[in-house]
């Protein structure tokens, strides 16, 4: 149940001399998106891709939390709640620079609420972004959420109350609440800069609405999503993904764009099962096998266009031992289903055994390699070209 909560009253503040230090580091019309760590720079070109009109402005990361991807748009924001890359989307409400690295700190963070914030102007964006509207005669409920790096003379909380002070003391019929608020304004202090966004997004973005069926290493949707924009999609490509688990990485390639035709399939009955719950009647034409990735006897050799794969990492699923022939194995199938020029783009936490193995068998170019961290665990994303035999 949401629970209202009292802002501790503390004691008086000082006033601060707080030239230069509130004042806004980017303009209005700036929004931020949370990636999965490593991913910020694969959403920027997503962003430029789908709104030529945005501004990169930055990219940040937030321990091994979030990465941060920040830019302008002066152009309608509504197609950004569509990004498929991006976990969610704030709105930029206030922004500093310059954060004293004494307690003055806290002043200042009230000061840029207090100064900064147009109301009207972030309510508006909101209620565009979710259709929220209050009903009369019910309370506005807002709750922050802080996310600090860096070394600060304060505790996050202490930050995070002088914030919702400062918002209460500016709407003063707003109920802040510790959980299923309306609003949800984030907090962000990276060493010395601060920035503040409200949440435009909600949980759909990142969970998304297909996922009946879940497994274990189940790959997190704007992750193969990242891997789809990774392969280059094009309109005649033949899609496959030997190893499809729950189905991920097929479904983002078929809500991406135009396809000729995709084909997945897994070793488990039950991952199969949870492919073809998760596919449905949609996504046609779509071909879902129960195979062994090592010896796809039923596509013919360089049939295919474009590979997606999350390799099992040998930790949940698998193990370091099975890894050595199910990647070197894997890797001549691949090259073999794979037409000259098409794309090979691979996620894997045993990243050095992939390299070892690529360096052995010599059919891929690496294009890029794409860092990761999914949920603590480190990760890369291989970019590979299936060479001319
Ligand atoms: C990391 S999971 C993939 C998760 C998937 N991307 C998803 O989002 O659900 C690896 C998958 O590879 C499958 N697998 C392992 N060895 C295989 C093989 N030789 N052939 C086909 N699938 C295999 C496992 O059953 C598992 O479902």
């Amino acid at each position: 149940m949401t629970r209202q909560r009292k802002i501790p009253t503390g004691k008086k503040h000082k006033r601060v001399s707080r030239a230069g230090v509130t004042k806004s580091l980017f303009s209005a019309n700036t929004y931020y998106a949370h990636t999965m760590p490593g991913l910020e720079k694969i959403a920027w070109r997503e962003v430029e891709q789908k709104l030529p009109a945005s501004t990169l402005l930055g990219f940040r990361t937030m321990r091994e939390q979030n990465g941060f991807l920040i830019f302008g748009l002066n152009d309608d924001f509504l197609p950004l709640l569509k990004l498929r890359t991006v976990e969610d989307v704030f709105v930029v409400l206030a922004s500093g620079e310059k954060l004293p690295p004494d307690r003055e700190g806290l002043d200042v963070l009230a000061a840029l609420i207090k100064d900064q914030v147009n109301w009207p102007r972030a309510l508006k964006i909101h209620r565009e972004a979710t259709g929220y509207r209050p009903k009369p005669g019910t309370w506005t409920t807002f709750r922050v959420i802080t996310r600090v790096s860096g070394r600060h003379p304060f505790h996050r909380k202490e930050g995070q109350y002088r914030v919702e002070k400062a918002i209460q003391a500016a709407n003063s019929r707003w109920v802040l609440v510790d959980d299923d608020s309306m609003l949800e304004i984030w907090l962000n202090i990276f060493e010395r800069e601060v920035v503040v966004g409200l949440r435009l997004s909600n949980q759909t973005m990142r969970h998304r609405a297909y996922k009946f069926e879940h497994l274990p290493a189940s790959l997190r949707p704007t992750v193969a999503a990242s891997m789809v924009l990774l392969s280059e999609p094009e309109d005649d490509d033949v899609f496959l993904d030997p190893m499809c688990g729950a189905g991920t990485i097929l479904i983002e390639r078929a809500i991406w764009g135009r396809y000729q035709q995709l084909l997945g399939g897994d070793i488990r009955r039950e991952a199969v099962a949870a492919t073809l719950a998760n596919v449905g009647n949609k996504y046609k034409p779509i071909k879902i096998r129960q195979w062994d990735a090592t010896n796809l006897a039923s596509i013919p050799s360089g049939s295919v266009d474009k590979v997606g794969c999350n390799l099992p990492f040998g930790q949940q699923i698998g193990s370091k031992t099975e890894n050595e022939k199910l990647y070197e194995q894997f890797l001549a199938e691949m090259a073999r289903v794979l037409r000259p020029g098409g794309r090979l783009v691979v996620l894997t936490g045993d990243f050095h055994l992939l390299s070892h193995k690529l360096r052995a068998i010599a059919a891929f170019r690496i294009l890029e390699i794409v860092p990761v961290t999914l949920l603590g665990v480190k990760a890369k994303i291989f970019v590979l070209v299936r060479q001319d035999s």
